[in-house]
C-alpha cells in the first residue's frame, strides 16, 4: 500500500542511481502519455493473491469500507460498485457509491433464505442502494472521506422513491427502495444515475407479460416474504440529486437489468443516454430526451446491430407494439419483450458503455455468453452516422476481443482517462475464476488499453484483485491523478465466517470487506493526466 518513493520510481524507469539526482519529477510529468505507456510494466499474468497488486508506479489507499459509519445512524453499505466523483471546487467533492447486493453471511449470518427474519431482511435492505459521502483533500493533496460531514447520507432498499411515469405502476406512483445498483452515469447537469440491475433477485419477476404469478430467481434473497412489493417497481434507472437529496425512478429509460447509463449531449443540447441490459441474449438501448436538462420524457430505442439501426420503442410508431401492449407504460415495463418484438439484436451480456472523448465512438462491453460459446467477451464499437448521437443509423464492429491471446476476459466497467486511454475491469464470476477456460487470467483485474501509438488496442494489466473479488466503478478525478475504484465481493466464496476465502483489506484474521480505493502514483499521473 505504500507509495513509491521518487527514487524507486526513477530506478524503475531505468535511471541509474547517479542520474536520479539530476532528474526532476517535473521533467517526468511532462513525458507524453504515449511514451509513458511504453514504460508501463504490466503485472504478471494470472495472479491469484489475496491483495490488490498494482504495476510499479501505482499505489492505493482504502478510502471507505463496508460498515464504516458515515453519519450518526447510517453506515457504508455492502458490495460497493459504481462510483461518481462530483467535484465541489479544487479541494472538496461529493462521492456517490452504488451498493449492489448483500451477502447474508457477512450482514447477519443467516444464509438460509427461507428462515430469514424481518429484521434480517431489513438489514439487507439497508446494505444496498447507494451512499453519498463528502471528500476533502488532506495536506498531501490526497482525497479522503470526511466522515463527519453533516450531509453524508444513504439511499437504500427502504427509501420512498417517486416513479416518474405516465400512469401509476401496480397502483402506485411511489416505489419502496432501490437495490441491485450496478453501474451508472453522471448527467450533464451533475445528478447521478444509478442503475437497478438484477432486481429480480429481491422480489422476483412475473412469469410473463399479462401474467400475475411471480417467479423467484436462482439467487433469490426472498425479501417478498416480509415485504410484498411488486417487481414492476424495480429495474429502472434512478436519478439522484445529491444536493437536493432527492431521488426519482425514470421509467422513460425502460425496465431491464440496467448495467449503466452513459450520458452525452447531442448537437441540439438534448441528452442521449446509452444503456446495456446485462443478461445473456439481451440488448443495447439508447434514450433521447425530449427536453434539455431532463430525462423524465423522451424516446427509447433499441439496437439492431445486424442492420445498424436504432429501432423505436414508441408504441405510436410501432404497429407490432400496438398489437401486443395496451399503452407506452406497459411497453416500458416490458422493455425486453418490446425489444424482441421490434427485431432488436440479442447480445452477449451488454455491460458498461463509454464514449470515446476523442472521436465519439461508443464502446460497449459484452462480458460473455456461455449460450453462444463466447467465454471471453469483447468490446463492441458503435459509430453513429455522421457522428450524430441523434442518428437512427450506425455501424457496429468489434473493437477488442478477450481471450488468452489478448490477456483479458469478460470486460465489464470502463472509463476513459484525460489522454483518451481506455481503462477496463474484468468480471469473471467467482465460480469460474482461476478455472478452465479462465485460468490464464487469474483473479479479476484492471487493464489499460492505449488508443494511440505502438500499443494501441493492446490490453495491459495494471492491477489484480483480491480473492473472489471484482474491480468495479472506475472513475477518474477531473485532473486524472486519482482513479477511484471499487473492490467488490472479496471472499464471496466463503462458506462460513470461520473459513473465509479472503481477509482483504484489513488482513490478519479479519473478515473480508468490500471497499473503495483511491489509486494514485507517478505512473498513473503520467498516463492518465493531461
Ligand atoms: Fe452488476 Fe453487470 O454487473
Ligand atoms: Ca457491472
Ligand atoms: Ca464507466
Ligand atoms: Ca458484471
Amino acid at each position: 500500500m505504500s507509495a513509491y518513493t521518487r527514487r524507486e520510481f526513477l530506478e524503475f524507469l531505468g535511471y541509474s542511481s547517479a542520474a536520479i539526482g539530476a532528474v526532476t519529477m517535473v521533467g517526468c510529468k511532462k513525458k507524453p502519455s504515449q511514451q509513458s505507456l511504453g514504460q508501463l510494466k504490466a503485472i504478471p499474468a494470472g495472479l491469484s493473491k489475496d491483495e490488490v497488486t498494482l504495476s510499479p508506479g501505482f499505489s492505493y489507499d482504502v478510502l471507505i469500507k463496508y460498515g464504516d459509519q458515515i453519519n450518526a445512524k447510517e453506515s457504508f453499505g455492502f458490495n460497493n460498485d459504481y462510483i461518481a466523483f462530483l467535484p465541489k471546487g479544487r479541494n472538496k467533492a461529493v462521492m456517490w457509491v452504488n451498493h449492489e447486493y448483500p451477502n447474508p453471511l457477512f450482514i447477519h449470518g443467516n444464509v438460509d433464505n427461507t428462515s430469514k427474519t424481518k429484521a434480517q431482511v431489513e438489514a439487507e435492505m439497508k446494505s444496498v442502494g447507494g451512499s453519498i459521502v463528502h471528500l476533502k483533500r488532506n495536506k498531501a493533496g490526497q482525497w479522503r472521506v470526511d466522515f463527519t460531514h453533516p450531509d453524508n447520507y444513504c439511499v437504500n432498499g427502504l427509501a420512498e422513491i417517486p416513479l416518474i411515469a405516465e400512469m401509476p405502476i401496480e397502483g402506485s406512483k411511489t416505489a419502496i427502495g432501490t437495490f441491485a445498483n450496478c453501474a451508472g452515469g453522471v448527467t450533464p447537469w451533475g445528478t447521478v444515475l444509478t442503475c437497478e440491475e438484477n432486481y429480480h433477485d429481491m422480489y422476483g419477476e412475473r412469469v410473463a407479460y399479462n401474467k400475475r404469478e411471480i417467479k423467484s430467481s436462482k439467487y433469490s434473497y426472498a425479501w417478498g416474504k416480509h415485504f410484498p412489493y411488486p417487481p414492476e417497481h424495480y429495474g429502472w434507472v434512478v436519478e439522484i440529486d445529491t444536493t437536493q437529496k432527492t431521488a426519482k425512478k425514470l421509467t422513460a429509460l425502460g425496465r431491464f437489468a440496467h448495467e449503466g447509463a452513459t450520458c452525452i449531449n447531442a448537437k441540439d443540447g438534448r441528452t442521449v443516454v446509452y444503456m446495456g441490459d446485462d443478461k445473456a441474449g439481451e440488448c443495447i438501448y439508447k434514450f433521447i430526451s425530449d427536453q434539455k436538462g431532463s430525462l423524465e420524457k423522451g424516446q427509447l430505442y433499441v439496437a439492431d446491430t445486424t442492420n445498424g439501426q436504432w429501432l423505436s420503442l414508441d408504441i405510436k410508431q410501432q404497429p407490432s407494439l400496438q398489437k401486443k401492449f395496451k399503452n407506452q407504460t406497459e411497453v416500458l415495463i416490458w422493455s425486453r419483450e418490446a425489444a424482441k418484438t421490434v427485431g432488436a439484436t440479442p447480445q452477449n451480456r451488454p455491460e458498461d458503455i463509454e464514449i470515446n472523448p476523442v472521436n465519439g465512438d461508443i464502446l460497449v462491453a459484452l462480458t460473455n455468453n456461455k449460450d453462444t460459446k463466447d467465454y471471453f467477451g469483447s468490446i463492441l464499437r458503435i459509430q453513429e452516422k455522421d457522428g450524430d448521437h441523434l442518428a437512427t443509423e450506425f455501424t457496429a464492429s468489434t473493437f477488442a476481443a478477450g481471450g488468452p491471446e489478448t490477456g483479458f476476459a469478460s470486460p465489464d466497467n470502463m472509463a476513459f482517462d484525460n489522454n483518451g486511454n481506455l481503462w477496463m475491469t474484468t468480471d469473471i464470476s467467482g465460480s469460474a475464476m482461476n478455472k478452465h477456460p479462465y485460468a490464464f487470467h487469474g483473479n479479476n483485474g484492471l487493464f489499460v488499453i492505449p488508443m494511440q501509438g505502438e500499443n494501441a488496442g493492446k490490453a495491459i494489466q495494471v492491477a489484480s484483485a483480491p480473492h473472489d473479488a471484482e474491480f468495479t466503478g472506475p472513475f477518474f478525478a477531473p485532473d486524472g491523478k486519482t482513479l477511484f475504484l471499487s473492490v467488490q465481493h472479496p471472499g464471496e466464496n466463503s462458506k462460513s465466517l470461520e473459513s473465509v476465502t479472503s481477509h482483504w483489506p484489513e488482513g490478519g484474521s479479519n473478515l473480508p470487506k468490500p471497499a473503495v480505493i483511491a489509486i494514485t502514483g507517478p505512473m498513473l499521473e503520467m498516463i492518465a493526466s493531461s
